[in-house]
Protein backbone atom coordinates (compact mmCIF):
# COMPACT_ATOMS: atom_id res chain seq x y z
CA UNK A 1 0.00 0.00 0.00
CA UNK A 2 1.28 3.41 -0.67
CA UNK A 3 2.01 5.09 2.59
CA UNK A 4 3.44 8.46 1.28
CA UNK A 5 1.46 9.77 -2.06
CA UNK A 6 3.17 13.03 -2.45
CA UNK A 7 6.34 10.71 -2.76
CA UNK A 8 5.00 7.58 -4.26
CA UNK A 9 6.66 5.90 -1.56
CA UNK A 10 5.01 2.09 0.12
CA UNK A 11 4.99 0.48 3.53
CA UNK A 12 7.16 -2.16 1.89
CA UNK A 13 9.39 0.66 0.50
CA UNK A 14 10.03 1.58 4.60
CA UNK A 15 10.64 -1.65 5.81
CA UNK A 16 12.89 -2.51 3.81
CA UNK A 17 14.43 0.83 4.50
CA UNK A 18 14.40 -0.40 8.29
CA UNK A 19 15.62 -3.67 6.74
CA UNK A 20 19.18 -1.86 5.55
CA UNK A 21 19.10 0.30 9.04
CA UNK A 22 16.93 3.27 8.77
CA UNK A 23 15.11 3.40 12.37
CA UNK A 24 13.64 6.95 12.74
CA UNK A 25 11.30 9.02 11.36
CA UNK A 26 14.27 11.60 10.53
CA UNK A 27 15.74 9.03 8.22
CA UNK A 28 13.18 8.01 6.87
CA UNK A 29 12.33 11.86 5.70
CA UNK A 30 15.78 12.32 4.47
CA UNK A 31 16.84 8.95 2.65
CA UNK A 32 12.89 8.41 1.35
CA UNK A 33 11.60 11.72 1.44
CA UNK A 34 8.53 10.59 3.76
CA UNK A 35 6.18 13.27 5.32
CA UNK A 36 8.39 16.14 3.19
CA UNK A 37 5.55 17.37 1.89
CA UNK A 38 1.91 17.30 2.91
CA UNK A 39 2.73 15.58 5.93
CA UNK A 40 0.06 13.59 6.11
CA UNK A 41 1.31 10.59 5.99
CA UNK A 42 3.55 10.95 9.04
CA UNK A 43 1.56 8.96 11.37
CA UNK A 44 0.88 6.04 8.98
CA UNK A 45 4.90 6.41 8.47
CA UNK A 46 5.40 6.40 12.06
CA UNK A 47 3.37 3.25 12.49
CA UNK A 48 4.79 1.01 10.07
CA UNK A 49 8.36 1.84 11.20
CA UNK A 50 7.30 1.10 14.80
CA UNK A 51 5.84 -2.08 13.98
CA UNK A 52 8.26 -3.22 11.69
CA UNK A 53 11.16 -2.17 14.68
CA UNK A 54 9.22 -3.94 16.91
CA UNK A 55 9.17 -7.67 14.71
CA UNK A 56 12.81 -7.24 14.12
CA UNK A 57 13.02 -6.87 17.64
CA UNK A 58 11.37 -9.72 18.76
CA UNK A 59 13.15 -11.56 15.63
CA UNK A 60 16.58 -10.98 17.04
CA UNK A 61 15.45 -11.83 21.07
CA UNK A 62 14.55 -15.28 19.37
CA UNK A 63 17.77 -16.17 17.87
CA UNK A 64 19.58 -14.86 21.35
CA UNK A 65 17.52 -17.38 22.75
CA UNK A 66 17.88 -19.94 19.93
CA UNK A 67 21.59 -19.31 20.37
CA UNK A 68 22.12 -20.12 24.17
CA UNK A 69 19.80 -22.76 24.17
CA UNK A 70 22.00 -24.75 21.17
S1 LIG B 1 1.50 12.02 1.69
FE1 LIG B 1 3.51 12.01 2.44
S2 LIG B 1 4.12 14.08 2.36
FE2 LIG B 1 2.12 14.06 1.50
Amino acid sequence: MIVCVCNNISDREIRQAVDLGLSTMAELRQDLGVATCCGKCASCAKQVLAAHLDSKVQVTELSFRNAQAA
